[in-house]
């Protein structure tokens, strides 16, 4: 019992933060997108456009889809490296979108290599509440 015991406690505690806090971040891009833009709300239609759409930025990775596959869901392959990606969507078990920092870094890097640029808040919500569309899936 005493070595199960951490580990229970551990898991107790890390399962309903790890279900919350995609939710949460979604809650603070759409707050920041709400400023620039007044009374936004983030739609899982234009997260799965901007998800698929095919740009001119990179030829090998003209879109989100190409690491990430159609349904993000479930895992993807890296299309340069081959390097297996774990499911984008917050899947049961997944630690997607509960670290701002790694989220944040993840976005600068993979905005300014397909779209060319930083993706904005608004882009970033629309994203996310599609991607919680694709959870279980
Ligand atoms: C060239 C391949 C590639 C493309 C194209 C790509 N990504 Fe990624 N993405 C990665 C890799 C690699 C990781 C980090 C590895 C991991 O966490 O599994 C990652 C991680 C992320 C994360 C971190 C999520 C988290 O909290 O763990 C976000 C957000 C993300 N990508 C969004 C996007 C978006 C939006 C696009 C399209 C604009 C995109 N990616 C296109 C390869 C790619």
């Amino acid at each position: 019992m005493r070595r199960v015991f951490p580990l229970l406690a551990s898991l107790i505690v890390a399962l309903p933060a790890a279900a919350e806090a995609p939710a949460q971040m979604l809650s603070a891009y759409a707050a920041e997108a709400g400023r620039a833009q007044p009374g936004f709300a983030a739609s899982a239609e234009r997260g799965r456009q901007f998800y698929s759409e095919k740009r001119s930025a990179a030829e090998k990775m003209p879109s989100c889809a190409t690491c990430h596959t159609d349904n993000p869901g479930a895992g993807g392959k890296h299309v340069i490296t081959s390097k297996p990606i774990e499911a984008l969507a917050p899947v049961a078990g997944s630690t997607r979108f509960t670290d701002t920092a790694k989220t944040e870094k993840w976005f600068r890097r993979n905005c300014k290599e397909v779209v060319g640029r930083e993706c904005t808040a608004a882009e970033k919500a629309d994203v996310l509440r599609f991607l919680l569309t694709k959870v279980g899936a």
